[in-house]
């Protein structure tokens, strides 16, 4: 199949790329690398030791995105590029629901004028809110409490409602979980632009020494050690997610939506303490107050996936954090 990754320079999307070069799969890359390296891209052609194109494309840019989908003809779409920082998110709300609606909006406009008619999009299990109960199914109550989550909340709605007229469209919506790790090359990982957001490069980085401790938000839940609990999930197990997606939902017209989670929880100290063990040290962490809006527990029921994509994650805590250590021992500095 020929693919059109876009985001493909990003965290989850390089990984990708690298998943669905090894498969036999031809893609092409857009990216304006607004928050990503072009390093990125020639380390997922070392690792396949394959070629693609790649381009340089903002996907507000219609007239760019119109010339990409003219020189090229494609079976369906991998739709990564947006933003994802939730705090920024409340800071920035404008620019959020601009790039991350107006661009898939542009992208769905160009696809229909090409006669493009699958995509695979990129949500997240931010669409549960703070969960009810869990494991947490597809069918489960959706609640946005975050700008960012409303965006991934209305593309959801608005991809549904782009399916609905027109029935020959198949929509996948994959609701990620806690991606972590890194390739395991240590050639491409997650490389965060000032202070991670996220709970591993924060720990990652506190290892390597660029930060000097790690905050813990909250020991007074109600979990087995009182830090919250989440389902982390290796980069590569969430990019075999996607090759299984386009591949079984190419052309079966519907909206189709999965949970990809490993179905299992760790808690913020057993991250920290698997963390440690892999780089063999011990990594500093201070109790900082809630956050507000954290849920206590959130783990995914992905067995909808299983029996449906016949995709499960295979890769353990202990693989996730040696992955992710190996990354930024071998990368201090990411790709700077
Ligand atoms: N990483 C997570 O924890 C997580 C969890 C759930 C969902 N997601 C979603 O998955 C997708 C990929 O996430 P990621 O972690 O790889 O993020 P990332 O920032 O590493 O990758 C996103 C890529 O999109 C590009 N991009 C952004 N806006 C663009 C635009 N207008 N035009 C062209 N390119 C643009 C960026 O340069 C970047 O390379 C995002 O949509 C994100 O919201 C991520």
């Amino acid at each position: 199949m020929k693919i059109l990754v876009t985001g493909g320079a990003g965290y989850i999307g390089s990984h990708t790329c690298v998943e669905l070069l090894n498969a036999g799969h031809d893609i092409v890359m857009v990216d304006n690398l607004s928050n990503s390296s072009e390093k990125s891209i020639d380390r997922v052609k070392e690792i396949t030791r394959k070629d693609f194109e790649f381009y340089k494309c903002d996907i507000l840019d219609y007239d760019g995105l119109t010339k990409v989908f003219d020189e090229n003809k494609f079976d369906s779409v991998i739709h990564f590029a947006g933003f994802k920082a939730v705090g920024e998110s409340c800071e920035k709300p404008i620019e959020y629901y601009h790039n991350n609606m107006t661009g898939t909006f542009i992208l769905l406009r160009v696809m229909k004028e090409h006669g493009v008619k699958n995509i695979v999009f990129s949500s997240s299990a931010t669409v549960y809110g703070i969960p009810e109960s869990v494991p947490i199914k597809e069918d489960a109550p959706l609640f946005a409490i975050n700008p960012y989550g409303s965006t991934k909340l209305m593309l959801e709605r608005a991809l549904s409602d782009v399916q609905s007229a027109d029935k020959e469209m198949s929509v996948v919506l994959l609701r990620y979980f806690n991606p972590i790790g890194a390739h395991e090359s240590g050639m491409i990982g997650e490389d965060p632009n000032g202070i991670p957001n996220n709970l591993l490069p924060y720990v990652a980085q506190v290892a390597v020494g660029r930060l000097p401790k790690v905050n813990v938000f909250g020991n007074n839940y109600p979990t087995p050690d009182g830090t919250g609990v989440r389902d982390y999930i290796h980069i590569t197990d969430l990019a075999l997610g996607h090759l299984k997606a386009v591949e079984k939902k190419t052309g079966v017209s519907g909206v189709h939506i999965y949970n990809l989670g490993t179905g299992q929880g760790y808690s913020v100290l057993e991250i920290i303490k698997a963390f440690g063990k892999a780089a063999g040290k011990e990594i500093p962490y201070e109790i900082a107050p809630n956050r507000p809006g954290d849920a206590a527990i959130c783990y995914a029921d992905a067995t909808k996936a299983k029996e449906e994509l016949g995709w499960r994650a295979e890769r353990g805590i202990e693989k996730m954090c040696a992955d992710a250590w190996n990354w930024q021992s071998k990368n201090p500095d990411g790709y700077r």
